[in-house]
């Protein structure tokens, strides 16, 4: 039996305005902002890794341009820390670097929505099965999330969409999936929606930033017309190939931290924080004694 094309390109759309992190994003990329000692873009990046993505399509925006410093070497650091013997730091910086030729920037130039800055990635993801994550978005789980559903995908092929539950007044925040019959360890996804009127959702499964796609999704993109708040949404999109293709559901069941929002960047900061074995032992009793403390 033919396997399913092999996903080797992942795309992460970072063109995004940060405007929920006004002022910190005024000069500082939203994806560059820390939890503990790592910008977002990096838990989300290591989750791609995890899952075996070989290449890494950055589409981005002005005043960027940080992201691809970041992915970048940075000499005259380096060759500081090589003089004053700093090894951990050096192989830090150096276990960090994408291999030369396997990260890819584009920029979307106007911020015409999420659709829209996927399709922007087209002619780099080329005719294959890529994944999307979405940076704002970042998980902590044993096994991450964009490879559960890689295995889901040798299984279902097609579209993958990770999903989770959510409380029925939040759903119209996000896309929200209607559900159909199993697929191995998922289920068919039969409609969808993006942001839908209160109390007008199909389930209470969001689609949480995490997606296998083909790549027809671009010819779809290229003329979806604008759709919630009035920006070109891949959700539409892909609601449109649902007619072609199969989309399959993937539960994720992990912890997820919307880093966008002030609350899930800080909860993502501390959960973070308390899973490490250096962190935790520093920050531990002061935390526990400023919940004791609240009245
Ligand atoms: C985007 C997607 C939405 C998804 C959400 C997850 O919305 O359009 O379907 O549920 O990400 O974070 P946004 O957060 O850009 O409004």
């Amino acid at each position: 039996m033919v396997g399913h094309a092999r996903v080797k390109k992942a795309v992460f759309p970072v063109a995004g305005l940060g405007t929920r992190f006004l002022p910190a994003t005024k000069a500082v990329p939203k994806e560059m902002m820390t939890v503990v000692d790592k910008p977002v873009i990096q838990y989300v990046v290591d989750e791609a890794i995890e899952a075996g993505v070989e290449h890494f399509v950055f589409v981005t925006g002005r005043g960027k341009g940080v992201i691809e410093d970041y992915f970048d070497i940075q000499y005259e650091l380096e060759a500081t820390l090589k003089a004053r013997n700093k090894k951990a730091e050096l192989s830090l910086l150096e276990s960090i670097l994408p291999k030369a030729g396997t990260a890819s920037f584009t920029r979307q130039q106007e911020p015409l929505g999420l659709g829209h800055a996927v399709w922007c990635a087209r002619d780099i993801v080329g005719q294959e099965p890529f994944a999307l994550l979405l940076p704002d978005m970042i998980m902590k789980s044993e096994k991450g999330c964009l490879k559960g559903m890689m295995e889901l995908y040798e299984v279902a092929g097609g579209n993958v969409i990770a999903v989770e539950e959510c409380a029925p007044e939040l759903a119209h925040r996000y896309g929200i999936v209607a559900t159909g019959e199993a697929v191995g360890e998922g289920f068919r996804i039969t409609d969808m929606v993006e942001k839908p009127a209160p109390g007008t959702q199909p389930s209470n499964f969001f689609i949480n930033g995490r997606y296998i796609l083909q790549p027809e999704i671009f010819e779809i993109l290229e003329t979806q017309e604008r759709g919630a708040g009035n920006e070109i949404q891949l959700t539409d999109g892909m609601l449109k190939l649902v007619k072609q293709q199969s989309f399959t559901g993937y539960h994720y069941r992990g912890a997820t931290y919307d880093t966008g929002a002030k609350d899930g960047f800080i909860m993502a900061n501390i959960a973070f924080a308390l899973s490490r074995d250096d962190i935790r032992p520093l920050v531990e009793a002061d935390l526990k004694a400023l919940v004791a403390a609240l009245k």
